[in-house]
Order: structure tokens, then C-alpha cells, then sequence
């Protein structure tokens, strides 16, 4: 154990960019209210440099950091042991030093976005029809999750069909659970719930969803990954159009931080108190 003196244990988020990280804000709010002694900063660290970063931040004492953009796929290959759910996500977002001094890689954006879905915002994912917009990292990332959490099936929509057919490819044990749907193409059957997963709103943009998303009886519900002003454009799309209830990623991303917190210090904190309080601004 370590002496009451000793300076606390260094954690941090990586990415770039990474000035608007809420992270720090989180895990400080997180670490208070678990009475946990720990720093939990943040640093810019450029595609390529994540290996020799780690090994600099593990000499000097570092714990675990989270993993942000452009960094989250180059993870796997900067550690010494991947989780199934990362290697299954293509991509890792939390990383740490375990007791024999090897670096591990978990991904829990996903099990982030089920606590939100099914504690925060109460809605039954088991069973559900699932309408999936994108085929980047952030669509793998919840794929794995999702059909572990008993949804009936995932229709996947990309603008570039080609990425979409190589992410059902990459979930072979989903079988007939997961398909692609092309542009254009109407939907098989009315969805109970769509995730946008693209990064359209990054530059305004609203990626298309299918004829009749929104026509039949069972209206869906609508999931956006992005947060803040970057979801506002698909949001208020989703609104418009109908949506049974409409939610942003805030919860998600408080969520797969506690999801984190929990792998490096062993407690489940307090999320619904950050949650609140980064909701009022
Ligand atoms: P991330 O890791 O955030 O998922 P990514 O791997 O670059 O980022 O993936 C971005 C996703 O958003 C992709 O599915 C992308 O579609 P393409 O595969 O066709 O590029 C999607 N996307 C980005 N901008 C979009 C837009 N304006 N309309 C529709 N989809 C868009």
C-alpha cells in the first residue's frame, strides 16, 4: 500500500485536439465524490507519438489515461493486452498500467452508451429494432454492446455502402442480426431506435436516413453519439421529423468515463450528479 504521503496517481486524457476535453472536469467531480487521490489532466499528443507517450507517462509515475482522437485506433498496437470488446471495436478509449507494469486497452464507449440508453434514459433496448447512421469507429464501437444487450437487429447505414459491408464483416457472430442497408433503400421494418453514429454534425451536416424512417405508427427513437452544438443540427432534424424522444451523447460520454473510472480505481462513481450539473452549463 502506498504511504499517505505519497504524491497522488496520475491520470490523463490524450488526444488532439484535446483543449475541450470535459474528461478532466468529469473524473475531478468523480474522484471528489469517490474520495479517490488523484490528478487526471491532459495532453496534446499527435497521431504516432501515443507509444512513445505511454512509455514516458509509465516511467513517470502515470496510472491510465483516456484515449481521444486521432489516437483511438493506434492504441491497440501501443500496448501489451487488448480486451475483446476493444479488438472488437477496432479501437480503444481507456488505457492502464496493471500491478506487473503492462499497458492494457479497453474500449467502454459502448457499454457508455447502453448505461445511458437503459439506466439515464430508461428506454427498453432489448428486442429492439436498431437503425445504426455510420460506419466509422464510433458505429463499431457499439455494435459489440449492443447485440450482447439482446437487440433484435442492427440495420447499418453509411454513405459509403463499402465501409458498412466491412463492419457487418468485422461481427461475423452477429449472423443475420446485422445488415446493411444502401442509400435510398427503404427500411425492411419500422425501427424502434436510431443511432447516429456519423460525424456529419462535426461540419454541419445532416447524413440521410431511409424513406419512411418516420412514417409508420411506431415512431423511433432517436440517439445522437455527438454532443453540444456538433448534435444540434441532427437533433433538431430527428425532432422535426417526428421522433418519439430525442437524446444527445452527454450521458454517454459521462457514462464511458465511469466506465473508466471504474476499470483504473475499482468504485462505480456517482454519474447522475455530473450528468446534472453539465446539463444546467
Ligand atoms: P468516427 O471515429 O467518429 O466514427 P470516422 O471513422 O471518420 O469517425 O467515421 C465518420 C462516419 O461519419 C463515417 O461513417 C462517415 O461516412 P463515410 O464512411 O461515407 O465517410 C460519416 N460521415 C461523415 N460526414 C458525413 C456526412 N456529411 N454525411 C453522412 N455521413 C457522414
Amino acid at each position: 500500500m502506498k504511504p499517505a504521503s505519497a504524491s497522488p496517481d496520475r491520470y490523463a486524457v490524450i488526444g488532439d485536439p484535446v483543449e475541450h476535453s470535459l474528461s478532466p472536469h468529469i473524473h475531478a467531480v468523480f474522484a471528489a465524490s469517490a474520495g479517490q487521490r488523484m490528478t487526471y489532466g491532459r495532453e496534446r499528443v499527435r497521431a504516432g507519438e501515443l507509444a512513445a507517450w505511454i512509455e514516458a507517462f509509465g516511467a513517470g509515475g502515470g496510472r491510465g489515461c483516456n484515449v481521444t482522437l486521432p489516437l483511438k485506433e493506434e492504441a491497440l498496437a501501443a500496448v501489451d493486452r487488448v480486451s475483446a470488446r476493444a479488438r472488437s471495436a477496432g479501437a480503444a478509449n481507456t488505457l492502464w498500467r496493471d500491478v506487473a507494469g503492462h499497458w492494457c486497452a479497453d474500449n467502454t464507449d459502448g457499454i457508455g452508451l447502453l448505461r445511458d440508453l437503459t439506466v439515464n434514459l430508461g428506454w427498453r433496448i432489448a428486442g429492439s429494432r436498431v437503425l445504426l447512421l455510420g460506419a466509422g469507429g464510433a458505429a463499431r464501437g457499439v455494435i459489440g454492446p449492443l447485440l450482447d444487450a439482446g437487440v433484435a437487429n442492427i440495420d447499418i447505414l453509411n454513405r459509403t455502402p463499402a465501409r458498412a459491408q466491412a463492419v457487418v464483416r468485422a461481427f461475423p457472430r452477429a449472423g443475420s442480426r446485422l445488415a446493411v442497408l444502401v442509400p435510398d433503400q427503404s427500411l425492411p421494418a419500422p425501427v424502434d431506435l436510431v443511432l447516429n453514429a456519423t460525424s456529419a454534425g462535426l461540419s454541419g451536416a445532416l447524413p440521410e436516413w431511409p424513406p419512411g424512417l418516420f412514417s409508420s405508427d411506431r415512431r423511433p427513437r432517436c440517439y445522437d453519439l455527438l454532443y453540444g452544438q456538433k448534435g444540434e443540427v441532427w437533433q433538431t432534424a430527428a425532432r422535426a421529423a417526428g421522433a418519439l424522444a430525442v437524446s444527445d451523447g452527454l450521458g454517454m460520454l459521462v457514462e464511458q468515463a465511469a466506465a473508466a473510472f471504474w476499470l483504473w480505481r475499482g468504485l462505480w462513481p456517482d454519474t447522475a450528479r455530473v450528468l446534472a450539473e453539465l446539463r444546467a452549463g
